[in-house]
């Protein structure tokens, strides 16, 4: 087990030593950097008997087209350039090799080109290359090692939108139970994206995939006008029914096996005290009128009967006086 555990690791190791670039594959915003040596190149692809190099020399191939990043010469000629294209913030170093001694170095095992880029683009994708010139028979002759970069649009951070959002809360909204609504999530991103719905009550422990999968639309992937690299967006919509209990729904953004980035929104229910104004528009109104109608009937049933009591009142005071008094006030309540 040890065994094959070191053998592993020993091989991961040797196969990140003859990366030219710390990456396969780069990301629009994203950094990558180049190491050019002989090692890189392989020791046995530059013969044995060469204990010095002529140069190394960075070259790349992208849509715009071949170009040579760096030369170092320390040995033959004693000079270094650089061509950064388009002003951009590269940081080339050579190191090795350098001797005050007139006889050429013996720089084979020292010599080194780096290339730091820390604003990649999609349009750096293409092929790099370094290459070592070393003296031989006929003159000249030339090692290289190439690799191909390919380029990714960026993940941005996903956004959840309810069609019932109440309040301001980007991750919040509570709505009444039972009610139908629908929670959309969009990214902009790499084709290859799925989105991936779940959910948990807010007071539970397990995040569940959401299991109703016909409740889930997925959009077809937009092309993101004006950008370099293929950025799509992409959208899922989640119907459902208001639960009984506050849940928590996780929009998961997955490229492959590898969970990229996610956001969450969560409903809360809508109890009568915090009924928002804006939950049904056609409610509200008729809920309004009933309590006016119900309250007007009410208000003059009274007026009529306060109307009645005066008028009669009046009339057997008035009856009283003539009949000088002979039944008490009470009689009007027999
Ligand atoms: C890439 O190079 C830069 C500048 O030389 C350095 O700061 C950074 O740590 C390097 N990154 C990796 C991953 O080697
Ligand atoms: C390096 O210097 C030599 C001699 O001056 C010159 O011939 C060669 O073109 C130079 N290389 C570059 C890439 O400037
Ligand atoms: C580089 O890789 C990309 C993506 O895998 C591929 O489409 C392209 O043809 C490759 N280029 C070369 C020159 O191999
Ligand atoms: C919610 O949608 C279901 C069908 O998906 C429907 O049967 C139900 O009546 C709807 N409820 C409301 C309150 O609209
Ligand atoms: C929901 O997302 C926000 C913003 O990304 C984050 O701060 C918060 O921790 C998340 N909540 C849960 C329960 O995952």
């Amino acid at each position: 087990m040890e065994l094959i555990k070191y053998l592993l690791t020993a091989t991961l190791l040797i196969t990140a030593q003859c990366q030219l670039i710390d990456r396969s594959e780069i990301e629009d915003g994203g950094s990558f950097n180049l190491t050019c040596d002989v090692s890189r190149i392989g020791n046995s692809n530059v013969p044995p008997i060469v204990t010095s190099l002529y140069s190394l020399t960075i070259e790349r191939t992208v849509v715009s087209g071949t170009q040579t990043i760096a030369v170092y010469s320390p040995a033959l000629f004693k000079n270094f350039t650089k061509t950064i294209p388009d002003n951009r913030p590269w940081v080339i170093e050579a190191s090795g090799g350098k001797s005050s001694s007139a006889d050429p170095d013996l720089n084979r095992a020292t010599i080194k080109l780096t290339l730091y880029v820390p604003d990649a683009k999609c349009t750096d994708a293409g092929i790099y290359s370094c290459n070592a010139n070393f003296p031989s028979v006929g003159g000249v002759s030339t090692a290289s090692r190439s690799q191909n970069m390919t380029s990714k649009a960026k993940t941005e951070d996903p956004i959840i939108n309810s069609d019932h959002h109440n309040g301001n809360n980007p991750h919040y909204s509570s709505n009444p139970e039972g009610q139908n609504l629908t929670l959309t999530c969009s990214v902009l991103g790499p084709k290859s994206l799925v989105l991936k719905w779940q959910y948990r009550a807010t007071n539970g422990f397990n995040l569940e995939d959401y299991p109703y999968t016909n409740a889930i639309k997925v959009a077809n992937p937009l092309p993101v006008p004006g950008t370099t690299c293929d950025q799509y967006r992409l959208e899922s919509a989640l119907a459902l029914i208001v639960q009984s209990q506050e849940t928590l729904y996780v929009c998961a953004v997955l490229d492959g096996n590898n969970r990229v980035t996610e956001t969450n929104f969560t409903i809360g229910i809508q109890t009568d005290q915090t009924q928002e104004p804006n939950t049904g528009p056609s409610e509200e109104p008729a809920g309004a009128n009933v309590g006016a109608i119900v309250g007007g009937v009410i208000g003059g049933l009274v007026l009529i009967a306060i109307i009645v009591i005066v008028v009669y009142f009046c009339w057997y005071r008035k009856r009283n006086d003539d009949d000088s008094g002979k039944f008490g006030p009470f009689l009007i309540y027999q």
